[in-house]
């Protein structure tokens, strides 16, 4: 088949139709392909990310096949291994320009989600974000839509927590750039406005990867907890070892963080010492649901091993759920502002619980979980869903 590029394919497909009709035809009997440009880390450091993403986008077409309407939808992946803004706008510029994607998806870090926003009106193609969580990334550009968390709105419901449990002085300890910034804001908001103190905030660049000086930090601080946000991967296993190997645990200094830093797919490396962690997010692979079985069970199947399964899968099958409700509102046309308009107030239940994207942020509204990494029968680490916090919404969407 010849390739067109998308807006004579679409002329060309208009022509085809009126063919048709005048032929006397009652519907067109071809299907057209949509592509999807999916940008994420499929190697490197961070790839087990990236494999999630990818096992989420299988699942989906797995579970609902390939076809929406008239229309074929064909993934095209491209790899993104670190936090490289130059490198995620080239990606992006060259998905639509040469392949003609008619949707982009993906994106891990916010710095990369950043630099893809001042193309998307010109390219007239919308970025369904499947996980990069700073607040304001959602400012940047009315086609951009976000199927997984904020931090705001993961990291707020910890600071609730601390409270609950009587802890007053927290240290805070995060990476320094937009998500690590907006999770220090919410927690020290609603800490402090609840009369908790916060003695001390660290900031560590993205880089970092020897934790020993700042969990000393920690320790002379004298705080009774430290509320950390590191991004999930190879930064989050160093940080979370080097709270108990540095003795905290030990000394009772009692961890507080979103769930990025008690993902699955590092329990097992983490070992014992993960035991009774306390996080906050929006998403577990145990939730106890029958959605979630059926995701868990095609998205281990995608993904090979199970125990690999993590967080960004679910954005990720929901950002495909989002793009299949963008194709069929539009009938395939290529149209971002319609296709956005059309996912304003979608409610669906997701693996992960109810979920409605919100028409002012374009991003979720969903049930905040506060979670333990406990034992199961089997003595495997898991995070153990025992608290919900319902309805959060991003409360860090610039206004
Ligand atoms: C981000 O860069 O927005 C980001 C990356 C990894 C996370 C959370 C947020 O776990």
């Amino acid at each position: 088949m010849i390739r067109l590029p998308r807006t004579s394919r679409s002329i060309a497909r208009r022509f085809a139709i009126a063919t048709i009709l005048v032929a006397g035809f009652a519907s067109p009997a071809f299907a057209d392909t949509i592509k999807v440009g999916i940008i994420g880390p499929f190697s490197g450091p961070f790839a087990n990310q990236g494999k999630n993403f990818q096992a989420g986008v299988e699942a989906w077409l797995a579970v609902n096949g390939k076809t929406v309407g008239d229309d074929e939808i064909e993934i095209v992946y491209r790899d993104l291994p670190a936090a490289d803004p130059a490198r995620s706008r080239a990606l992006a510029q060259e998905l639509v320009v040469s392949e003609s994607v008619q949707y982009l998806g993906g994106i891990y870090f916010t710095p990369d989600a950043l630099a893809v926003a001042p193309l998307l009106e010109q390219a007239n193609v919308p970025l369904v974000i499947f996980n990069a969580a700073t607040s304001a990334i959602t400012k940047q550009s009315p086609l951009i839509v976000r199927t997984s968390f904020t931090l705001w709105q993961t990291s707020g419901p910890m600071a609730t927590v601390a409270l609950e449990r009587g802890i007053k002085k927290v240290i805070t300890a995060v990476s320094d750039y937009g998500p690590g910034a907006d999770a220090e804001a919410a927690f020290t908001k609603i800490f402090t406005d609840g009369g908790g103190e916060v003695v001390d905030s660290v900031r560590m660049p993205l880089a970092t990867n020897d934790f020993s000086p700042i969990m000393q930090r920690v320790r002379s601080s004298g705080a009774e907890a430290v509320f950390a946000f590191l991004p999930s991967g190879p930064t989050t296993l160093g940080f979370a070892r080097a709270y108990a190997d540095n003795g905290l645990r030990a000394a009772n200094v009692q961890f507080l963080a979103p769930g990025d830093l008690t993902q699955e797919s590092d329990l097992p490396a983490l070992g014992d010492t993960a035991e009774g962690l306390l996080t906050t997010f929006h998403y577990a692979i145990s939730h106890d649901s029958p959605e979630n079985k059926a995701f868990v069970e095609a998205a281990g199947k995608a993904i090979g091993d199970p125990a690999l399964l993590s967080f960004p899968s679910v954005g990720a099958y929901d950002g495909m759920r989002v793009i299949a409700k963008m194709i069929e509102a539009t009938g395939g046309e290529q149209d971002a502002a319609a296709a956005v308009e059309a996912v304003k107030g979608f409610t669906f239940e997701s693996p992960r619980g109810p979920v409605t994207i919100d028409p002012e942020t374009r991003s979720p509204t969903q049930t905040i979980y506060l979670r333990e990494v406990a034992k199961d029968a089997a003595g495997k680490l898991f995070n153990k869903e025992i608290a919900s916090y319902p309805n959060t919404p991003d409360l860090g969407f610039p206004r």
